[in-house]
């Protein structure tokens, strides 16, 4: 999804802004662009594909010259993913130069306006029309940060923009309204961009605008000079944060992609995502950010998990842990859906936003909604300081690190661990006793020596894979705990792969589905020893007499599996509540290998984007 970077400060914008660029290329995009203000004035470079075209275009062209500028990768919304349509859009003057992230949704109203002004509009997208408004109100002598809040003032819709002028070349203006924008704070120098990833290695000191907040960044013979205010020009005092993220972590180092090495570093995560987390002897959870609502937690008549893809999965898993463990009624639901139901929130229920990038928008409109409605909020988030961690009354960070490939891996592991640890806190101070959350504790110390073994079967992994990716459809199949492990395990491979599964639960498939089996047909039975290993098996039997080939997910020691299985993925046993955390691991190989062997971008893959950031 989309990206901003931009600059102002001593050195040459170019080589910083493509940089930045290259550092967003995770989130998934369609086309790129850069504008620059120099000795020749507002130039500016637009190319459709990756940011190495637009890199190549600038080099053939000689390259932009200037210290101030903004650069764009674009997910399109509004106008296809064109040259004309990418970002930079400037005015028809050519005066004023604008990236944008969101959706103006009055563009159309706004378009007709200028129009009547005598504007001419060289594009379809709903961006150009704040560029071009930025411009007419700058006829009028406001000042690039005046027009800007002027333009603001006048539009609906989500935004995070960034914006330079011609005759102010010591002058960067940014802004956001539910598009995530980060100010960062070099020595010399500012550099705004969407995501952290673009400003890691510049500086760690942020500012995160809030919405509707405006930030005027001027480097000259003064130094630097920072005002935040509001669109309505209040001062606003900007709050400076320390980004929790070294390069090492969003460097490939030796692996092939990101999402290979997130999958094989997970025992790392995990270790990272439960540090000063299981205190065994005393047989309780320690989470410093859910400290000062425990009480409002063992209190709760009701929790609602909200997410999307990934997070709506970890979700599920929660919903079984908070039921199992907790004894609170607990239900997931698609944050998109339950923001336009007419949903039941009442103060005793308690709604958790689970959430990787901490910025879709789904699942922050839920949240609002939510809020609204007297629910207690809290959050499940990786990225620190994001929109989602802000917007909730507590919550607790995954500490998994950053996660750059597009299909979620790591975060769904700690956000599961993340949500298994609220509910063995809760139960703790309700039924569970001492010595069986001692249990539960030491297991999932050992987790990362579990997750290891799977981990180091990628190349057994993927060689059983190979005997089936030529199959466009899979089924993935699971009971208990592990059905939304066989719903994660279908998404990963379709999201990466582009094969066409569907995850269920395994008595489900009887109902309807069991008619797409045919012969050689790939069938993922989720299927460690448990309470419905024996229903499991049966639902495996009938597979078989059709025809389909089983891909079993098994315990180590379980041999019995082999007379039904044509494949099958072996996992160390744990207790049924923590069994998602190491089921999942072979799925995400297997989903790895097929996406590589089908030869398909398996960090960017087509149409998907890392953070959805629009509705
Ligand atoms: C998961 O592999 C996908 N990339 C996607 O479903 C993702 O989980 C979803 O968009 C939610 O993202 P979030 O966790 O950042 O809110
Ligand atoms: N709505 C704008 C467009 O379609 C911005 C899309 C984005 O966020 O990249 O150009």
């Amino acid at each position: 999804m989309c990206g901003i970077v931009a600059y102002v400060g001593p050195k040459q914008a170019q080589p910083i802004l493509l940089e930045g660029l290259k550092r967003l290329e995770y989130r998934g995009y369609d086309s790129a662009g850069v504008a620059v203000v120099g000795e020749v004035g507002l130039k500016s470079a637009r190319s459709v594909g990756r940011v190495s075209v637009l890199e190549q275009n600038l080099a053939d062209a000689g390259g932009l010259a200037g210290s101030l500028g903004i650069a764009h990768t674009r997910w399109a919304t509004h106008g296809s993913p064109t040259e004309a349509n990418a970002h930079p859009h400037t005015d028809d003057a050519g005066t004023i130069a604008l990236v944008h992230n969101g959706i103006i949704e009055n563009y159309a109203t706004l378009r007709t306006f200028l129009e009547g002004k005598g504007h001419t509009f060289s594009s379809e997208t709903d961006t150009e029309v704040l560029a071009q408004l930025i411009g007419e109100l700058r006829r009028s002598g406001l000042s690039l940060e005046d027009a800007v809040k002027a333009a603001l003032r006048e539009v609906t819709g989500a935004y995070a923009i960034a914006c330079i002028a011609q005759d102010e070349p010591d002058t960067l203006v940014v802004a956001r309204k539910g598009s995530p924008l980060l100010v960062g704070l070099g020595p010399d120098c500012y550099i705004a961009a969407s995501d952290a990833q673009a400003i890691i290695s510049h500086t760690t000191q942020v500012i995160a605008l809030d919405d509707y907040q405006v930030a005027k960044l001027t480097i000259n013979g003064q130094g630097p000079d920072l005002r935040t205010t509001t669109i309505d020009d209040i001062p606003v005092s900007p709050v400076v944060q320390d980004l929790e993220m070294s390069l090492d972590q969003i460097e490939l180092g030796d692996y092939s992609h990101y999402m290979q090495k997130e999958i094989m570093e997970q025992p790392m995560a995990l270790t990272n995502a439960l540090r000063g987390r299981l205190d065994q002897r005393e047989g309780r959870v320690v989470l410093g950010g859910l400290a000062n609502l425990a009480r409002d937690l063992v209190r709760a008549r009701r929790f609602i998990l909200i997410g999307q893809g990934t997070a709506m999965h970890a979700g599920l898993v929660g919903e079984y842990l908070l039921e199992d463990l907790a004894k609170v009624p607990a239900e997931v639901e698609y944050a998109s859906e339950f923001r336009y139901r007419n949903p039941i929130v009442d103060e005793g229920t308690v709604v958790v936003a689970i959430s990787q990038s901490g910025e879709t928008a789904d699942t922050l409109a839920a949240l609002t909604e939510a809020k609204d409605r007297g629910a207690l909020a809290i959050g499940v988030v990786n990225a620190v300081g994001t929109t989602i961690a802000r917007e909730t009354d507590a919550g607790v960070y995954l500490h998994v690190g950053p996660e750059i490939g597009v299909a979620s891996t790591k975060a769904f592991i700690g956000q599961v661990t993340v949500l298994t640890l609220i509910s063995l806190l809760i139960g703790r101070r309700k039924y569970l006793a001492k010595d069986v959350v001692a249990t539960y504790l030491a297991e999932l110390e050992k987790m990362p020596g579990y997750i290891e073994r799977v981990v180091n079967q990628t190349d057994y992994i993927r060689d059983e894979t190979m005997k089936y990716i030529e199959r466009e459809n899979w089924l993935f199949l699971g009971r208990g705990y592990n059905y939304p492990v066989a719903l994660e395990g279908a998404l990963k491979l379709k999201e990466i792969s582009y094969i066409h599964a569907e995850g269920m639960p395994a008595a489900e498939m009887k109902h309807g589905p069991i008619a797409l089996i045919d012969e050689g047909m790939p069938v993922v039975f989720v299927a460690p020893r448990g309470s419905q290993y024996d229903k499991v098996v049966s639902n495996i039997e009938e597979v078989r007499a059709r025809g389909g080939h089983i891909i079993a997910v098994a315990d180590e020691d379980d041999h019995e599996i082999e007379q039904y299985a044509d494949t099958v993925f072996r996992v160390p046993h744990v207790p049924e509540p923590l069994q998602p955390l190491i089921t999942t691991i072979p799925l995400q190989l297997l989903a790895y290998h097929a996406a590589v062997a089908r030869g398909h971008d398996v960090d960017k893959p087509r149409n998907l984007a890392k953070s959805v950031t629009v509705e």
